[in-house]
């Protein structure tokens, strides 16, 4: 079954194509899924005005859906990978709701892709087809179950043919809920003496408000009941609708991040509102600045940082980073993957969908342009490459 997968890294078409895994057929031609205490001299001092984030190392390793590279993404298993192998941030979790209202950590609310939800009989019911952001989505939602029942699931790798290592630990893990990423940020900080910090993402807050399960206001009353709502609280908030950050801007103190998708695409928010501003009013000076009236910073598609030509190999830097850091945002591009298809066309060795490519490469040209931090399914990796970086 097709899932919804971003397709920032190779076509540039946008996020909302439809896709299942990432494969490399004959010759390398991507198939499926084509898809991006401070350090490094400190270049990014003051940006972000605080709010606890210039505590952070600089470019910053932020594991995405923890360590999902080698885990079942967004599992108590890929969280704490991410963390014990030193990730700076741990994206725990993309946010969308269950019908009896609570927060959990899964990518889309279409679970059928991460899931062993096709394996419950009792739930053959619920399986449907609806329109999210346009696109027509067929799968188990979790808005249609209560958190009781999503709790019997299990989480399976969404990637297969990338990731057959990680086939493993398909059924290991439940699905976690934000009360619970908290109170995991609270005894591994403990435990280590040391403050860990998470990245969650607030997915479709359209949609979800439409169906009366509006993210925003619930994210922020959990925050608070756990007193993680304030300017320097470790909790980066982040999505892609502007209008659901500038919400949150004024329920929360935490730090804010607009993300950003391909260039040419539109938000859904705006798309709801008639607003027809898309990525690339957003990225002018003017659009930056008034991000930074109410965010602290951006995360673009790694496309918006170094562009791809034709054969899918990198162009030259966009102007992005000096604009944004000009206007006050830090950048946090996505997404850094260790295999082939989601690699840019020079920096791949061999055609394996599996298979690492010269994923170093690709980091020093990313890192050179001054980018504050980066989304990573492997943060070990990236924590190499930042090693090699700040000792140039
Ligand atoms: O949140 C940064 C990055 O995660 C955005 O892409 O599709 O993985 O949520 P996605
Ligand atoms: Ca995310």
């Amino acid at each position: 079954m097709a899932t919804p997968e971003s397709n920032e890294q190779a076509s540039g078409t946008g996020r909302r194509a439809v896709l299942g895994a990432a494969v490399l057929g004959a010759g390398g031609t991507v198939l499926g899924l084509a898809g991006t205490a401070r350090a490094a001299g400190d270049p990014g001092r003051g940006r972000g005005r605080g709010r606890g984030l210039d505590s952070l190392p600089v470019p910053t390793i932020i594991g995405h859906r923890g360590a999902s590279g080698y885990r079942p993404e967004h599992t108590f298993g890929s969280y704490q990978l991410a963390l014990d192998m030193g990730a700076d941030i741990v994206e725990a979790g993309d946010l969308v709701p269950t019908k009896d209202g609570h927060l959990v950590c899964r990518h889309e609310p279409e679970i059928g892709g991460t899931t062993d939800v096709a394996d419950h009989p009792e739930f053959a019911g619920r399986r449907t087809t609806k329109t999210l952001d346009g696109v027509e989505v067929t799968g188990w939602f979790t808005e249609d179950f209560t958190l009781a029942e999503l709790k019997r699931l299990r989480a399976v790798e969404r990637i297969p043919a990338n990731r057959p290592h990680n086939t493993l630990y398909n059924g290991r893990w439940e699905i976690p809920t934000f009360e619970e990423v908290l109170r995991w940020q609270d005894e591994q900080t403990r435990g280590r003496g040391k403050q860990v910090w998470i990245y969650p993402e607030l997915k479709h807050p359209t949609y979800f408000r439409k169906l009366g399960l509006g993210l925003e206001e619930r994210v922020a009353k959990i925050l608070r009941r756990h007193g993680k709502d304030r300017r320097n609280s470790p909790v980066i908030l982040q999505s892609f609708e502007p209008t659901a950050v500038e919400r949150m801007s004024r329920l929360v103190g935490n730090p804010l991040v607009v993300l950003l998708d391909a260039a040419g695409t539109r938000p859904w928010d705006f798309t709801e509102t008639g607003d027809p501003r898309t990525v690339d009013d957003l990225i002018t000076p003017k659009g930056l600045k008034e991000i930074a009236s109410y965010a602290q910073g951006i995360g673009p598609t790694l496309n918006l940082i170094i562009p791809r030509d034709s054969a899918d190999r990198l162009t030259e830097p966009t102007t992005l980073v000096r604009d944004a850091h000009r206007a006050g945002l830090i950048l946090h591009p996505y997404t850094m993957r260790n295999e082939n298809p989601f690699l840019p066309a020079e920096f791949r060795k061999g055609s394996a969908p599996d298979a690492y490519g010269d994923v170093f490469g690709a980091y020093r040209a990313y890192f050179a342009t001054g980018i504050d931090g980066v989304f990573t399914d492997q943060p070990d990796t990236g924590l190499l490459a930042r090693e090699d970086f700040v000792n140039r």
